[in-house]
């Protein structure tokens, strides 16, 4: 299996991590299949795979299967007993998630406290907010961030779904506290290049900030598994184009209706008009004796690069196919052919 023992520093922080780690948001989910499609110990198996492989980075987040997914990373951890390094998140009030709870910046400490509880540990490694807080309130989450960071129960402090913008206003407020802003969490893969474009990109390469980037399979498609129509999408994940497509966090820069990204067809489910993609990664991959799924994953790693994937997987299987995305680079070549058949299918 390759070997994933080199580290990446998040952004400045002082949290080192994998070239890749794993999302665990189904950990848990009946919605994606826990207890039916898999099981506990499929999780636990995946799990001792990733620590032997040398991935210990995992990505969880407070509303993941209401807790349960931190619950069941807490359980592997004890029962395995080797070191790993936690990524949550929590959700301030926002137009995403207007919960009355949360209107206040000192909810962070209660909903810290509750995923400290649940993850049975005393400090986390990487704490995240999910989404923006209102603008009006940023300034004041990043205090009472700074001030988890001080009491000790936050080692870095990361962004999930921020424009450039808010990013660098958060980064600002943060460097006022003497702590470096680590990294932004963002949809990035083949199908949803946004970043290099809304200015995230380009931002984190100002900052020093690491990018982390969520779905890189887009749900699971861009392994290709899709193609041949034999196996269905899950309707949860058709759910969550289609949200996508509606572009509530201002990831695309585009000035589209919201009638008109309601009513077009989320480009994931356009199997058809992404053959020619799927064609090139698959010649690719036979090419250098890799799968589909590798390529793709190895495509958002580039040598000179800053951005750590975090696919998630389910099972022992899919844990080996995608550490093999790990320890080698495509040829510039390679990934310019992969670029151009990815702008001909849109
Ligand atoms: N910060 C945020 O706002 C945010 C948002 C979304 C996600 N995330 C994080 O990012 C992580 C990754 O995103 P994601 O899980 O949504 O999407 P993803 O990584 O693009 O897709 C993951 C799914 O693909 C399938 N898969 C994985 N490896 C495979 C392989 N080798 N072969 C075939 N199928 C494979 C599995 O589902 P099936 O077996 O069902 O096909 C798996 O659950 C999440 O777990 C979460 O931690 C963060």
């Amino acid at each position: 299996m390759a070997n994933c023992s080199e580290k990446i520093r998040l952004g400045k922080s002082d949290v080192f991590v994998p070239p890749m780690g794993i999302g665990i948001i189904s950990w848990g989910s009946k919605h994606m299949g826990y207890g039916k499609s898999y099981s506990n110990d499929d999780i636990w198996q995946a799990y001792r795979t990733c620590l032997d492989a040398g991935l210990n980075f995992f990505d969880t987040a407070e509303m993941y299967a209401k807790g349960e997914s931190e619950r069941i990373l807490s359980e592997c951890q004890r029962k395995d007993g080797r070191p790993i390094i936690i990524s949550t998140k929590f959700a301030p009030h926002s137009l995403v998630t207007p919960s009355k709870e949360r209107k206040s910046p000192q909810s962070l400490m209660k909903a810290l406290d509750g995923s400290l509880k649940r993850l049975r540990i005393e400090c986390i490694d990487l704490y995240n907010f999910h989404v923006p807080p209102a603008e009006n309130m940023l300034d004041e989450y990043m205090d009472v961030m700074a001030e988890a960071v001080r009491v000790g129960k936050v080692r870095a402090v990361g962004l999930c779904n921020f424009t450039a913008t808010s990013m660098k206003w958060a980064h600002s407020r943060l460097t006022e506290h003497g702590i470096p802003l680590a990294s932004i969490m963002v949809g990035y893969n083949l199908l949803r290049r946004y970043p290099e474009t809304n200015g995230i990109l380009d931002a984190c390469r100002e900052l020093d900030v690491t990018l982390i980037a969520f779905a890189p399979f887009a749900e699971g498609v861009l392994t290709g598994k899709y193609r041949s129509g034999g196996t269905k999408i899950p309707g949860i994940y058709r759910v969550l184009f289609y949200l996508e497509q509606l572009d509530l966090l201002k990831e695309r820069g585009e000035s589209v209706s919201i009638l008109k990204r309601l009513f077009s067809k989320p480009r994931a489910l356009n199997l058809k008009k992404l053959e020619p993609l799927f064609l090139t990664l698959e010649e690719i991959a036979k090419n250098r004796g890799k799968s589909i799924a590798q390529i793709a994953l190895n495509w958002l790693m580039p040598e000179d690069g800053n951005i750590i994937p975090i696919p998630g997987a389910k099972n022992v299987r899919q844990v080996k196919e995608n550490t093999g995305a790990v320890g080698w680079y495509l040829t510039k070549e390679e990934r310019m052919c992969i670029e151009k058949a990815e702008i001909a299918s849109r």
